[in-house]
């Protein structure tokens, strides 16, 4: 006799949270990480999964506008606060500079870290519009990129700075 014993799930939570600007609520597994909500539950696959270990940044995303690991957050902890992913960064059809300047310089090869990247950059230029090259170094010390060798991506960086202080 097999004494297989299935467990059943906990109950769903209700989570309210604002998503790129947008009120959500949403029944969620209270175990579900916040990557695991926006990806499988809200259907927001740009943010990418990774190694589930806070090591890659790949899934960094913003919460009440600081970079935060989704892959390390449980959803629910996210309770009422608000969550920019890397489909909130245009503006409609009209990309964010940092976008652009990724695009146009060859800092997104496969892509798959992009997205940790542009937001982990956005916040770094929310709070630094002109940082040295050291600083970027230092605030993107957490996101990986096997393609790029880095250098794009901080002059991607570079190029999108000067564009949003007007001197390029
Ligand atoms: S998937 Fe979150 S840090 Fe790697
Ligand atoms: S572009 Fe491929 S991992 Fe960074």
């Amino acid at each position: 006799m097999s004494d297989h014993r299935v467990i059943p799930e906990p109950p769903k939570t209700v989570l309210h949270m604002k998503v790129n600007g947008v009120r959500i609520e949403e029944a969620i597994r209270p175990h579900k990480t916040l990557l695991e909500v926006l990806r499988e539950d809200l259907l927001l696959t740009g943010t990418k999964h990774g190694c589930e270990l806070g090591e890659c940044g790949t899934c960094a995303v913003l919460v009440d506008g600081e970079p935060v690991l989704s892959c390390l957050v449980l959803g629910v902890a996210c309770q009422g606060k608000s969550v920019e992913t890397v489909e909130g960064m245009a503006n409609g059809p009209e990309l964010h500079p940092l976008q652009e300047a990724f695009a146009e310089l060859g800092a997104a090869q496969c892509g798959y870290c992009t997205p940790g990247f542009l937001l982990t950059a956005k916040e770094l230029l929310d709070r630094d519009p002109d940082p040295s090259r050291e600083t970027m170094i230092a605030a993107l010390a957490g996101n990986l990129c096997r393609c790029t060798g880095y250098l794009k991506i901080y002059e991607a960086i570079e190029l999108a700075a000067a564009r949003m202080r007007g001197v390029k």
